[in-house]
């Protein structure tokens, strides 16, 4: 059995977002050593090794919205969609290949429900990926944690897709209700600024896999899946003690 503690050397870095507006901001996190991947932009095309930095971009919508002609899921970056003319906000990201991030999103001053409940999280052009549109939240429920999974091969992104668990971790907690048998959802009103006291704040698992440019494998997959039931929450202190106080049996 692992316990959190063991857990921290795989969790070496956290994104916190701290600018969500209407265009792309500068990245937050700065590369560490290592890094060899200069490509900066979620719209252009790269090839990344281990240790690179890597940008994507997550893009807060409604669900038509991703859609040209209500039919064909397209990139955000793809002008056709008109995002940035919409109602919707865009978030970067630069995390370290390979390694179990957590991103978190403060919603004390962004409500996704604004923005039309849904988000895509997308990067590259020529070779542009995006995933599918998830739920996130309306006035009446409230999708807080994700896990994320992008698949390299060679270096090159080739997918990224919501990894979902079946409300396996919220089974049982009559706080959560689970939302088309794969999202565990809080009620909205219970949440700050929206009559209640629980910080909703996204959180969002990142992990990586396939290869790399020099065909070395990413395993960080590999280990989301085997450390599942220990949600990365719990990890964080500062983020443990926003959220974990709230529910005794949250994690
Ligand atoms: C979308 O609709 C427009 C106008 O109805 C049409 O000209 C265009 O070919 C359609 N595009 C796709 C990708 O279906
Ligand atoms: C979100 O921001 C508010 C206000 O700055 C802060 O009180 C709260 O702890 C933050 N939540 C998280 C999860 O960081
Ligand atoms: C919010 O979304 C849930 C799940 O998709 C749905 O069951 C519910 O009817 C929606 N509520 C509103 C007010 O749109």
């Amino acid at each position: 059995m692992l316990n959190p503690k063991t857990l921290t050397f795989l969790v070496s870095s956290v994104f916190i977002v701290v600018t969500i507006a209407a265009s792309f901001q500068t990245i937050v996190a700065l590369d560490e050593g290592g890094n060899t991947n200069h490509v900066y932009s979620p719209c252009s095309d790269t090839r990344i090794q281990r240790s690179d930095g890597f940008t994507f971009g997550i893009a807060f919508s409604s669900r038509p919205s991703f859609f040209l002609n209500q039919t064909v899921l397209l990139s955000p970056c793809d002008r056709r969609l008109g995002l940035a003319a919409m109602n919707s906000q865009f978030s970067l990201f630069r995390p370290k290949i390979d390694e179990i991030s957590l991103l978190s999103i403060n919603t004390s001053a962004f409500f996704p429900d604004n923005y039309g409940g849904y988000m895509v999280a997308f990067a590259g052009r020529k070779y542009a990926a995006r995933s599918s549109p998830a739920f996130i939240a309306n006035s009446t429920f409230i999708v807080t944690s994700f896990t994320l999974v992008m698949e390299f091969q060679k270096g090159r992104l080739q997918n990224i897709y919501w990894k979902r668990d079946g409300c396996a971790s919220c089974k049982g907690n009559s706080n959560f209700v689970c939302l088309n048998k794969q999202d565990c959802a809080i009620r909205t009103p219970s949440c700050k600024g929206r009559g209640g006291s629980v910080d909703c704040s996204l959180g969002i698992q990142l992990a990586f896999s396939g290869t790399d440019k020099h065909l070395a494998v990413l395993n960080s997959w590999y280990e989301v899946e085997n450390l599942k039931q220990y949600s990365l929450y719990g990890l964080y202190s500062n983020l443990k003690s926003s959220l974990t106080n709230q529910f005794n049996n949250f994690f």
